[in-house]
């Protein structure tokens, strides 16, 4: 397994719609296995294939808390298939917009179908973290930032404020807009 680069705002790839999956294959299964690693490591509890530049549908997710065993999801092509009409606030925060929280309205349940790490057809019903982490994880597939879920005005604000650190960033040249 290997640790992968982490896409942040403003990377237009996080605006692009990412390709369906054709076949569960090794070379599939090992982007799972370094996105969970990716995703362990940084800590985060969900990531999606964009947030480390690869613009297929992939996700991987697991909401167990600190100290309690861990509980990989890997999903491939997930879809919702139903949403409740009961609505949930949550602080939500993204890998891809670093140290910027905000709530976001979202349905309090929803369903799920998807090809597991064996592509094995599976369908989920989900409440509380885990319905909120899976829209907010499927939305990366459809180039959506939960930032996008925000005011007009709050979104523009956080926007030009990445904009303004990537500029000063490649200024000073750290290096992580240069080469490699
Ligand atoms: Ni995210």
């Amino acid at each position: 397994m290997a640790k992968l680069d982490i896409i942040t705002l403003p990377d237009p790839r996080l605006k692009l719609v990412s390709e369906p999956v054709a076949k569960v294959d090794a070379e599939i299964r090992r982007v799972l296995d370094d996105m969970l690693e990716t995703m362990y490591a940084a800590p985060g509890i969900g990531l999606a294939a964009i947030q480390v530049g690869v613009p297929k549908r992939l996700v991987t997710l697991d909401v167990s808390r600190e100290g309690e065993e861990k509980r990989p999801i890997f999903l491939v092509n997930p879809e919702v298939t139903w949403v409740s009409e009961e609505t949930n606030i949550y602080q939500e925060g993204c890998l891809s917009v670093p140290e910027h929280y905000d709530d976001v309205v979202r349905p309090a349940r929803c369903r799920v179908k998807f090809l597991d790490r064996d592509g094995v057809a599976q369908e989920i019903e989900a409440d509380g973290l885990l319905a909120t982490c899976l829209q907010h994880e499927i939305d990366h597939l459809d180039g959506v930032v939960f930032i996008d879920h925000l005011s007009r005005l709050k979104r523009e604000r956080i926007a030009k404020r990445f904009v303004k650190q990537a500029r000063l960033q490649s200024r000073v040249g750290t290096g992580r807009f240069g080469i490699g």
